[in-house]
């Protein structure tokens, strides 16, 4: 038995209809059917309690198997409510964004939103498949495509200086989404975070470097109300920070620039949106969790491509402002 979660948007695509498809070629019976609104305001609890109460209509037990088809809110939703429902059951993600295929849907974080801020409740559950199907993003609005290659971007310059090179060379094949390059890059992608989420166990603290270019993000998220989008943030905040890891002769001098190159191709803007100050982005970084003890903490990269066992820095604010306003 299985139950599928998707969003009015994905739910007009042809992808849930494939994914049952093949589900009901596997002799599993779909149960239930659950149809999240689309958008991050989504990805609130009572969207979990009400795949809850639908699941728990639908009858669906211990051996029932969650299929979550959409992007990063349906896959952390779904994947959270599955985490929880009858104290925790199986699932599937079939991630249908750039974002979801890159990153949402590998390492097994799951959760919502709470009044007080992001991410807030959730859990760690990993799904028991991840089935990606680079298709899906013939179906994506050009902005939401665009934006998820941010994090394809990150996932080069952490731990693939080949992916990196990759992007640089094929960025009008990305825009056209030609699907033999989009597999490869997203392949690509998926093996940085996993090689970084598997090795976490022996080697604590890797995992920081996945935060690369995210305290600058999070904090210009905060700033503009999320009117600024995620990839773009993601972008800046990488820029930024690579410009202090250079600052502090982590990083050679050109590979800030090198950045924001290759987000440009990607039509990915890296430069702070006008009327944005750097004091403010700053001060709105002593919100992040990865802030401790008061400190200003980056994640980076040692050179383009590679990272080391201790990519977490405490670094001067006064040096992060500067990148800011360089
Ligand atoms: N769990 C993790 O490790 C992790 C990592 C990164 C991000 N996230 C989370 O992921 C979320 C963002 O994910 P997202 O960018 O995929 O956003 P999203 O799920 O909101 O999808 C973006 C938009 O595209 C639509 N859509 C999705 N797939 C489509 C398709 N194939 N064709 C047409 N439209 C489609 C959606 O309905 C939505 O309107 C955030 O909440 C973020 O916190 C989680
Ligand atoms: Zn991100």
């Amino acid at each position: 038995m299985a139950v599928v979660v998707t969003d009015e948007n994905v739910a007009r695509t042809p992808w849930p209809r494939a994914v049952e498809e093949a589900l009901a070629a596997g002799a599993v019976e779909i149960v239930g059917r659950s149809v999240l609104e689309p958008g991050e305001a989504a990805k609130r609890p009572s969207a979990v309690e009400r795949l809850w109460a639908e699941w728990t209509r639908a009858g669906a037990g211990r051996e029932t198997l969650v299929v979550a088809v959409g992007g990063g809110v349906v896959t952390d939703v779904a994947g959270f409510a599955a985490a929880t429902h009858l104290r925790g059951v199986e699932w599937a993600a079939v991630p249908t964004t750039v974002l979801g295929m890159a990153d949402a849907a590998v390492g097994g974080k799951t959760g919502v939103n709470t009044p007080e801020g992001k991410n807030l409740a959730g859990a760690i559950h990993h799904p028991v498949a991840v089935l990606a199907d680079p298709d899906c993003v013939s179906t994506l609005p050009d902005d939401v495509h665009a934006d998820g290659w941010a994090e394809v971007v990150k996932a080069g310059v952490i731990g693939d200086a080949s992916l990196l090179e990759a992007l640089e060379r094929e960025a009008d094949a990305v825009r056209g989404r030609r699907l033999d390059v989009v597999e490869g890059l997203l392949a690509a992608s998926v093996a940085v975070k996993a090689d970084v989420v598997a090795a976490d166990d022996r080697e604590r603290g890797r995992r920081e470097i996945l935060n690369f270019g995210h305290t600058v993000a999070h904090a210009l998220e905060h700033v503009t109300r999320h009117a600024v989008s995620h990839g773009r943030a993601v972008a800046v905040g990488m820029v930024a920070e690579a410009r202090v890891a250079s600052r502090l002769g982590r990083l050679d001098p050109e590979s800030p620039a090198r950045i924001a190159d290759v987000c440009a191709a990607l039509r990915i803007p890296s430069s702070l949106p006008p009327g944005i100050r750097p004091a403010e982005i700053v001060a709105a970084t002593a919100v992040d969790k990865k802030r401790r003890r008061g400190v200003l903490r980056l994640a980076l990269p040692v050179a383009l491509g590679r990272h080391d066992d201790e990519p977490g820095v405490e670094v001067d604010e006064s040096e992060l402002e500067a990148a800011l306003g360089a």
